[in-house]
């Protein structure tokens, strides 16, 4: 990252707020140290760039803020697209528990996490908050492989202690997140985060053990929650003197409020109960809709959460969401609103494609800081998209090319890719 100030331009999208786009046409982005320092119309952008500032011109490409997946598994990537075939509970046992105990040995975490890094550098992805495994060494290297590739990320090593393969089983307790934690030098975009896997995988003492390093280190916290049916009453059954699933995490400290940055990924069954919680500790929802439809699992209510100012953000939960591509996350967050308006509940009215631009920007964004919008003081997180091979017959607008390009662009409608202001595409 360079001091130096520079000038980006393009045709720029984002969300001033929630429900609406703010275009500029030909605009421009003032940046310094990766900071944005001023959003300019052409006529102010000339003026500066006349002064001799650099400047980098994408011409008739939108630019619009990085995307955030707020919930991803780096070690499932190598199996996603395959074993759709069954539920949360039986689908961890048959293919993610096997699949994860290999990252024991270093050699495959080495060539598996160099697949996930280069799958998120040419992905839509600038920010990802990231499950490891348990093990210590192979999830260093994969936070030195991201951190190589200019992405910013929270990344976990998981904790879990039971109910599992002997060869996922911490039997080293908290030492091992000690062990990990003094291991990993300091890093401006990559960062720990405390990773208890589910309440289902976690004795009473681990989690107690994360609770106390939690207020020792200050750590931000992710892990599930009210996923699937059959999870919830199983965890029923383990807790049954917590009052709701999240309260099962929150009696160790581990559920947002004062110093507890928190993501929950799914609250698909989150009861009234706990959708309270969620609230009163402002615990990150992050929305899952394609692993939610893949592992059958439901359709969270967004629109609820969004209501009560509960943060919510997007993510792909690669492997049970097959696709990496938070484009896909975005699509797939409108169309499964837009069932559970017609299916379950007509009270809930669907996101629109600002809304669901909005989560996947800003409403991840927030976790990381001042993330996620074209704004002075914000992050220059940036992406450069090109729809050059998407034809149209007629001139399309702005809020249209883009529309167009989440729902029909790859990867390689990613023409380039800032984080913090550094190119990292
Ligand atoms: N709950 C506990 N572990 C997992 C996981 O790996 N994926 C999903 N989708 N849910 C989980
Ligand atoms: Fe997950």
């Amino acid at each position: 990252m360079t001091a130096t100030p520079k000038l980006i331009r393009g045709n720029l999208i984002w969300n001033k707020e929630k429900t609406a786009l703010t275009t500029c046409e030909r605009g421009w982005i003032y940046i310094e140290s990766g900071v944005i320092r001023a959003i300019l119309s052409p006529e102010e952008g000339e003026t500066i760039a006349q002064r001799g500032v650099a400047v980098e011109d994408y011409g008739e490409r939108i630019l619009i803020p990085g995307l955030v997946d707020l919930h991803v598994h780096a070690p499932q990537y190598a199996f996603r697209g395959t074993g759709m075939d069954l539920e949360l509970l039986d689908w961890l046992e048959a293919y993610t528990f096997p699949e994860e105990s290999r990252y024991d040995d270093s050699d495959y975490g080495e060539r598996a996490y160099t697949q996930f890094a280069d799958g998120l550098k040419n992905s839509p992805t600038t920010r990802a908050c990231i499950f490891a495994t348990i093990h210590v060494p192979a999830t260093l290297r994969l936070m030195e492989l991201l951190e190589e590739r200019g992405l910013g990320a929270y990344v976990g090593k998981v904790s879990m202690d039971r109910d599992c393969p002997d060869s996922l089983r911490e039997t080293e307790g908290i030492s091992a997140l000690r062990d990990w934690l003094t291991r990993w030098k300091e890093s401006p975009l990559v960062c720990p985060i405390l990773t208890p896997r589910f309440v289902p995988s976690c004795t009473e003492e681990l989690l107690e053990g994360l609770g106390t390093l939690q207020r020792e280190f200050r750590l931000p916290v992710q892990s599930h929650l009210s996923e699937n049916p059959a999870e919830v009453e199983l965890v029923k059954a383990l807790c049954p003197e917590a009052e709701t699933y999240g309260h099962a995490y929150a009696r160790h400290g581990l559920f947002g409020g004062e110093g507890c940055p928190t993501i929950m990924a799914h609250c698909v069954y989150s009861s009234p109960k706990e959708i309270e919680l969620l609230e009163k500790n402002q615990v990150f929802v992050a929305h899952c809709p394609q692993s939610n439809a893949n592992l059958a699992s439901g359709i969270a209510p967004v629109r609820e959460y969004l209501r009560r100012g509960i943060p919510v953000g997007l993510g792909t939960d690669v492997a049970a969401g097959h696709s990496l591509s938070m484009f896909r996350a975005v699509t797939d967050a409108i169309q499964v609103s837009k069932l559970r308006w017609r299916l379950v509940d007509p009270k809930l009215p669907p996101l629109s494609f600002p809304e669901a631009l909005w989560l996947a920007t800003r409403g991840g964004g927030a976790f990381f800081g001042q993330v996620g919008l074209l704004a002075p003081g914000f992050d220059c997180d940036l992406l450069v998209l090109d729809d050059h091979d998407l034809p149209a017959p007629r001139k399309l607008s702005l809020e249209e090319r883009l529309e167009r390009l989440f729902y029909l662009g790859g990867d390689q409608t990613v023409f380039a890719k800032y984080v913090r202001g550094r190119r990292v595409k």
